[in-house]
């Protein structure tokens, strides 16, 4: 038994049902709600996830604990509220944010990430850390998603909360995200025993490509079947669902994803001028370093292939040069 933790989970519980309901009930929350209707977010989603809204007041949330005869201090430690400074008491943590609640595997409310209305910094602001909530352990919509997870025994990472939202409506149905981008090892260990295969769904831009580059190791190291869904344009994945529709993301993106070496030399490719000596020489450099990692020559071939009728070079001498890689590997 431990009654701290169970009031903390309980004064979540009930602050997801407030801001819930201030955000589809009250005039507090009809700019909240026109901005995430401008965003495509549906009522169904809105419910499914449960998203809130935290009015841009000092003490909402405050009021409501209080009424309910949690002990404020406590209320604080665990991310709902933050100190005024020393002796000064308590004001509400999330003023003015779209809040989605992010709940633990077993589907209990254990924080909150707050989104500004349009711009502004932080964009994002979330519970701080307490003992139900440790973020480099944590799945946003692990709960929900876990069943399909094991039937299909894959998992789809996305980046952010709307993408997890938007894909879902989409029918990605084995959607999760991290807190932002920083993938750990729980992650990958908790992702490892659920699924075989993770399509990683990044955004497009740089920030996200990167973060892609960065978690394929891990998550090959840990023996998952790695493989990447790649978004044009620098676009996310809710940005694409909302301009091309939930059918062109399954079948262009989802249904397409690439395999971990195909993305790496996506990725090297658009780092290269290849319409210079120069440049394309570099990329077939850097290729064939990738290429020569490959342990089936099945697998070597059909990539080199590629390389030597986009480039018109002549296949056995990038075959001839890999092998040489090869060989100065062992
Ligand atoms: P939208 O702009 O609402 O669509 O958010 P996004 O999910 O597309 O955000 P972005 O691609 O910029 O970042 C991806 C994820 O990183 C977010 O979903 C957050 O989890 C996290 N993140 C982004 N900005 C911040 C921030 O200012 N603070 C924190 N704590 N996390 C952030
Ligand atoms: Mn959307
Ligand atoms: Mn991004
Ligand atoms: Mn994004
Ligand atoms: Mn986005």
């Amino acid at each position: 038994p431990d009654p701290e933790r169970d009031r903390l989970l309980s004064a979540y519980e009930l602050s997801a049902k407030f801001y819930h309901f201030l955000l589809k009930n009250t005039e507090y929350g009809t700019a909240a709600m026109n901005y995430l209707r401008s965003r495509n977010f549906s009522d169904k989603m809105i419910d499914q996830f449960q998203i809130g809204f935290a009015p841009d007041r000092w003490d909402t949330l405050l009021q409501f604990l209080e009424k309910r005869g949690f002990d404020l201090a406590e209320m604080e430690k665990g991310g709902l509220l933050s100190a005024r400074g020393e002796g000064k008491g308590y004001i509400d943590r999330f003023r003015g944010r779209v809040i989605f609640p992010i709940a633990n595997r077993t589907g209990k409310v254990v924080a909150f990430a707050g989104r500004i209305l349009g711009d502004g910094q932080p964009k994002y602001l979330n519970s701080a850390e307490s003992r139900i909530f440790n973020k480099s352990r944590i799945l946003y919509n692990l709960h929900q998603s876990k069943a399909s997870i094991r039937k299909m025994r894959q998992i789809v990472l996305f980046e952010g909360y709307g993408d997890v939202i938007s894909a879902w409506e989409a029918g990605v149905h084995n959607g999760v995200a991290t807190m932002g981008t920083s993938l750990t090892e729980s992650h990958v260990a908790l992702m490892k025993s659920l699924a075989d295969e993770i399509v990683l769904s990044y955004d497009g831009d740089k920030a996200g490509q990167a973060a892609a580059l960065k978690a394929i190791p891990m998550l090959e190291e840990s023996g998952l079947r790695v493989k990447v869904a790649v978004l044009p344009g620098g676009m996310d994945p809710d940005e694409f669902i909302s301009r091309h529709g939930a059918e062109s993301f399954m079948e262009r993106i989802i249904d397409s994803a690439v395999s971990a070496i195909k993305f790496k030399l996506i990725y090297l490719k658009k780092n290269h001028i290849l319409l210079e000596e120069d440049g394309k020489i570099a990329y077939v450099k850097e290729a064939l370093q990738i290429i020569a990692t490959l342990h089936s020559s099945t697998e070597r071939e059909v990539y080199l292939r590629e390389i030597s009728s986009e480039l018109e070079l002549s296949y056995d001498s990038l075959k001839q040069d890999c092998n040489l890689l090869r060989a100065s590997m062992q």
